[in-house]
């Protein structure tokens, strides 16, 4: 039987998905299922003064409609509503808790109808009147009352001093604007009331057991009487690492009419939760007469709301990633009338990294180097922050492997340069960089004497491949036929696990495995050791590898016990094993992915319509559990790092604090026609310090550096250095 591990093995959810069968949050038919439709605030910062449901009541199939005046109870310290994910700092968003009105489109009221049509339709009917404050919405305007947060690690030298002396100096200010995650699934939750306070929650998450200890605090539950589950996820992106707000209305709901409810939003109420914040980076680069750096200086400034300092680490890549004896970075946020920022698509190096790596292709223009040969001068075998060895670093294979792929050699250095008939041609590169993260997740594994496995575990899986890549691992650790591998995952019932998110689950959930299927083997081998004339005597546990459905020596594979005989011996009819992923902080090794994207654009002259035409995307991230699902997702967020360069923008109209474009319509998203060729490479790197698997993680490395290498390719076609986001026609023409 052949390894399944590092190849392309398709999704075992696959036809599932594919047929209709698999369900999620806003599919679970429940009998006597009510429905909910929320109102949300049209006015951006003030109080509401007086709600009128008179015209809604009215409405046949109206049950009830629900606000901050007459709710059910709910938890009203910060602490009721604690949540994982949640920012240090400020005090979390409460629904429907009081008469403030914090941001435009705050849900302020819940309609409850037996229907779902009915529902919205009396939803537009209930009339509220606000009082209105000033307010500000718009980044550029708040500059002035910023606040530093995130003091500098440890500054590096004197980074001023080195500008200052500088023989090639690049200092610009780059700007990302709010993007929305617009994830194909709506947020959606069914909440079933089981009667005697029970409850069992289907809800859009990224997380079961976030939205299990959430909803518990939020409504005074004990964690036995809330299950929630997440089986499938259409999509979320960072979405749904928080819990949303349709999980609180609608068990808000399912509580007060004492029967099941389900609250689905609508596509403009999706933007009243979580996105990318507009972020400001401004960073200055210095370099000696070799063209080597000398100086790094960076300072983000990104948006949050009044109620929360959201953060990410946009600053401190270009600390960590080139060799650089002078660096510090600052990172400052300022707050607006805005709902709180969330995690986006690789939170802070998406962002951080695109303005670093448009500033090294200026500095590149700056000292007449080619931009990958700057690269190179500056690659580091050291995080640069930390000064720690990586656990393992195969950048330098990524640039070797990617330039060949793409055919970089053949690039003309100057601008404008290369042409296909009316199209300017341009090629940009840049570096992507990405944490290895792990967390504690746990797995539960049955073996059954039938040859059969169930693995199960809290994790989840949004669209990664999370079900097929634990298939896998527990297939070739038991050495059974992945077909006969069972997967249950997101469900708060089963064993331990954090969201998904940071691109840490594959390589803490295979840990898991490991550590469980291990128990296993022990467990066959001193079963297997007393039977009589067992060909397994005096062997311990590592000696013995679980293979073709038997147990046996690892250096003489004929040495082996068929695990069904052994469980016959045992009178075993099911071995059962549940184990934690025990990783531990390695302060010794710095832990990261890396990439190397090659971008063509091809722009027609007369019109400034750009079109991306090839990219290749090379990664370094440990092993490849699934070579397909795996360049999956690298390809998609390739697809993601398009629509940062080229089509994403949340446009807010700051008369009004309202966006103007909160539809898949106007918001534009890379559809088919803009992607072309993409090749992505997994560059192999063997990591023996990472964890047992040598697993780094895919996912969002996949986008780190996309919207540079294409905005470089822009600069490279015309000449023109568009530093603002997204890059749009008008910006070319200016
Ligand atoms: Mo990811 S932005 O951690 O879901």
């Amino acid at each position: 039987m052949a390894s399944t591990i590092g190849t392309a093995t398709s999704r075992i959810d696959g036809r599932a998905k594919v047929t209709g069968l698999a369900k999620y949050a806003g599919d679970f038919n429940v009998p006597n299922l009510a429905f909910g439709a929320v109102v949300t605030s049209t006015m951006t910062k003030g109080r509401i003064v007086r709600i009128d449901a008179s015209r809604a009541l009215a409405v046949q199939g109206v049950l009830d409609v629900l606000t901050h005046d007459n709710r059910p109870k709910m938890g009203s310290a910060d602490k009721d509503y604690h949540d994982d994910v949640a920012p240090e700092g400020g005090s979390p968003f409460r629904p429907l808790y009081d008469d403030r009105v914090r941001f435009n489109g705050q849900p302020v009221a819940l309609v409850l109808a037996e229907d779902w049509e009915t529902a919205r339709f009396a939803a537009t009917l209930v009339g509220i009147q606000y009082e209105s404050e000033s307010f500000a919405t718009d980044l550029h305007a708040r500059l002035e009352q910023v606040r530093t947060i995130d003091k500098p690690e440890k500054p590096r030298g004197d980074a001023a001093k080195a500008l200052g002396r500088a023989a090639a100096r690049h200092e610009a200010e780059y700007f990302i604007p709010a993007e929305y995650h617009n994830p194909m699934e709506l947020f959606g939750a069914t909440v079933v009331f089981d009667g005697g306070g029970k409850l069992t929650i289907y809800d859009k998450t990224q997380g079961v057991q976030n939205v299990q200890r959430y909803v518990c605090g939020v409504f005074g539950l004990k964690p036995d009487d809330v299950r929630v589950m997440s089986p499938f996820v259409g999509g979320a992106f960072g979405s749904g690492l928080r819990p949303q707000y349709q999980v609180v209305l609608a068990t808000l709901g399912a509580l007060k009419l004492k029967r099941p409810v389900r609250l689905v939003l609508t596509r403009d109420q999706m933007y009243g939760l979580s996105y990318r914040p507009a972020t400001i980076e401004r960073i200055a680069l210095g370099a000696n007469a070799g063209g080597r750096l000398d100086a790094v200086s960076y300072q983000a400034i990104a948006m949050t709301s009044q109620y929360e300092d959201f953060s990410r680490n946009d600053a401190g890549w270009a600390e960590l990633l080139y060799t650089s004896a002078n660096a510090r970075y600052a990172h400052k946020l300022a707050r607006l009338d805005v709902a709180t920022p969330g995690d986006m698509r690789a939170p802070g190096a998406a962002t951080g990294v695109y303005a670093l790596e448009c500033a090294m292709d200026e500095l590149a223009v700056a000292l007449k180097l080619d931009p990958l040969e700057l690269r190179l001068r500056c690659y580091s075998d050291r995080d640069q922050a930390s000064g720690l060895p990586y656990s393992s670093k195969q950048l330098r294979e990524c640039y070797r492997q990617g330039a060949e792929a793409f055919g970089w050699a053949k690039r003309s250095p100057a601008p404008r340069a290369m042409r296909d008939g009316s199209e300017l041609v341009g090629w940009g590169m840049a570096t992507g960089v990405w944490e290895a993260l792990q967390m504690p997740f746990s797995t539960r594994i049955v073996l059954t004497a039938n040859g059969h496995a169930e693995v199960s575990s809290a994790a989840s899986d949004i669209g990664t491949g999370t079900y097929t890549i634990v298939a896998q691992v527990a297939a070739d650790m038991l050495g059974v036929p992945i077909d006969n591998v069972t997967v249950k995952l997101a469900d708060s019932s089963l064993p331990t696990a954090q969201v998904e998110g940071g691109s840490w689950t594959a390589a803490s959930v295979a840990h898991a495995i490991v550590n469980a299927a291990d128990d296993i083997r022990k467990e066959l081998l001193s079963v297997a050791q007393t039977m009589p004339g067992s060909p397994l005597k005096g062997l311990k546990p590592g000696e013995v590898v679980l293979a073709d459905g038997a147990i046996a020596a690892g250096h003489d594979k004929r040495r082996a016990v068929a695990v069904a005989e052994i469980m016959r011996h045992g009178k075993l009819e099911r071995i059962e094993k549940e184990r934690s992923s025990d990783f531990k902080d390695d302060d010794r090794h710095a832990r990261n992915t890396h990439s190397a994207i090659f971008a063509e654009v091809k722009i027609d002259e007369e019109l400034g319509v750009i079109r991306v035409t090839r990219m290749v995307n090379a990664v370094a991230a440990g092993r490849i559990i699934n070579t397909k699902t795996a360049a999956s997702q690298v390809s998609g967020s390739v697809v993601g790092g398009i629509g940062m360069a080229l089509h994403e923008e949340a446009l807010t109209d700051h008369a009004f604090g309202r966006i103007m474009n909160a539809n898949i319509a106007e918001y534009h998203v890379p559809v088919n026609a803009d992607v072309q060729d993409i090749n992505v490479i997994f560059v192999d790197e063997p990591d023996s310090v990472i964890n047992p698997m040598g697993i780094k993680g895919v996912g969002e490395i996949g986008i780190v550096g996309v919207a540079a290498a294409i905005a470089n390719a822009v600069y490279h076609a015309t000449g023109k250095r568009v530093r603002d986001l997204p890059i749009t026609l008008d910006k070319l023409d200016r």
